[in-house]
């Protein structure tokens, strides 16, 4: 496995035509593919949920790195499962019992994964990181694609560097939003080992997409 997973996010794609932009990010090199689930209530934004993912599913066999913007999550990992979510990630805030929520999305299968908002602290973490397989980094506000990446994260993402080589477990850490071929490689400086791209991924078209995603690997 290459040293950084990037990982696109197919909120920035066609939606029109999401199964061949997915067959397309996966010949361009994607790592894994990152499905952004909005439900207009935890994030002021709508996507789609398990049955447009389940559609998907036949278009790549990468992992599918689902990122949960959406409350509550519990009634639903079962169909996430079912859908084929390799990866599933919630935010602390979307329930009022955490430590169970990642309980049981690994009892379905899949691997938990924590996501914190530019707001949240490091402290979350901390109490749950040996029911995690990956920790996310926010580092714009969710529920869009196109916005600025949040400089104050960085200290974040190597804080969280820390405490995961402390466990000695091989927990991604991924950072999200705003991460583009300039504030890449300050992401990975700090500590990552996956990327979150949308926009810097799915612009100028299909025929760009390859060097799209070279460009955000370590030079
Ligand atoms: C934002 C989503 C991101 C989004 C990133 O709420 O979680 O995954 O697609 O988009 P860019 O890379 O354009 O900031
Ligand atoms: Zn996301």
């Amino acid at each position: 496995m290459p040293d950084v997973l990037i990982s696109p996010s197919i909120l920035s794609a066609d939606f029109a035509e999401l199964g061949a932009e997915i067959r397309r990010i996966d010949a361009a090199g994607a790592d894994m593919i990152h499905v952004d689930v909005m439900d207009g209530h935890f994030v002021p934004n709508l996507t789609f949920g398990p049955p447009v993912i389940e559609k998907l599913r036949r278009h790549t066999d990468k992992p599918f790195d689902v990122h949960l913007m959406m409350a509550p999550v519990d009634p639903f990992i079962d169909d996430f499962a079912r859908a084929g979510a390799d990866i599933l990630t919630v935010h602390p805030e979307a329930g009022p019992h955490l430590h169970r929520t990642l309980q049981a999305i690994r009892s379905a299968g899949m691997r938990p994964g924590l996501a914190l908002n530019p707001a949240s602290p490091v402290s979350l973490v901390e109490p749950v990181l040996d029911a995690v397989d990956l920790v996310l980094i926010m580092s714009v506000n969710p529920g869009f694609g196109g916005q600025s990446f949040i400089d104050s994260q960085l200290r974040k993402i190597e804080s969280v560097r820390k405490m995961i080589d402390q466990t000695g477990r091989d927990i991604i850490l991924e950072v999200d939003g705003g991460v583009n071929r300039d504030t890449a490689p300050r992401a990975i400086a700090a500590g990552v080992t996956a990327i979150v791209a949308g926009s810097a991924v799915f612009r100028d078209g299909p025929d760009a997409y390859a060097d799209n995603i070279a460009a955000l690997r370590p030079s």
